[in-house]
């Protein structure tokens, strides 16, 4: 069984996979966004180089990792049916570490961070009614509801503040 990660050409995610190939023994299968197989694998490189050479990397994609294309925009994350039943059938466990951080772009945070998140959490129903779930872990992003408007306590509220006026 697999540990389902997004986000693995991120900056969190490529440490995220990287110590879970190094530190542990499970496999992968990860979300990358790309039109072939062969940039997906570029892409992984591209932010695994970081923490492996070269030669450490190709032996993880061939032994450790499955690479599914695939998108948290798109219903199934685009995935041919028989990608799908494969992801469900192989996870137990899941990392959700992708996210949209334009947050100059509602449309995006809500596909990606609401909608995306969404589609995660169906595949781990699925996951859980088909091998019953290890691990569900969600890294949450600030940008799940795209530009807020910055304030600013006046000058003296912080002094005054007091645990009591916080709705219970
Ligand atoms: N970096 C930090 O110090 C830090 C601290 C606290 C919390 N966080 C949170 O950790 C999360 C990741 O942050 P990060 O710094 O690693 O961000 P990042 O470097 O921008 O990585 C974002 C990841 O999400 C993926 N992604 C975005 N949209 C996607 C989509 N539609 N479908 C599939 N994958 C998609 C990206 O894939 P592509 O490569 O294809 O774009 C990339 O792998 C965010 O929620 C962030 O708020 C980060």
């Amino acid at each position: 069984m697999a540990i389902f990660v997004t986000g693995s050409t991120g900056y969190l995610g490529s440490y995220l996979v990287a110590g879970l190939v190094t530190g542990y023994r499970d496999t992968m299968n990860l979300l990358v966004r790309a039109k072939t197989e062969q940039e997906a694998r570029e892409r992984l490189w591209t932010s695994l180089q970081l923490h492996f050479d070269f030669p450490q990397f190709a032996e993880y994609l061939n032994t450790r990792v499955r690479v599914f294309r695939g998108d948290l925009t798109s219903e199934r994350f685009g995935l041919s049916d028989d990608e799908y039943h494969a992801l469900v059938d192989t996870t137990d466990s899941l990392i959700h570490c992708a996210a949209s951080l334009n947050r100059k772009s509602e449309k995006q945070c809500l596909n990606v961070n609401l909608r995306g998140t969404l589609e995660v959490i169906q595949l781990a129903r699925r996951a859980q009614n088909r091998n019953g779930l290890r691990r569900y872990s969600h890294v949450s992003t600030v940008a799940v509801a795209g530009i807020t408007i910055p304030t600013r306590a006046p000058k003296n509220s912080a002094s005054t503040w007091r645990i009591s006026s916080c709705p219970t």
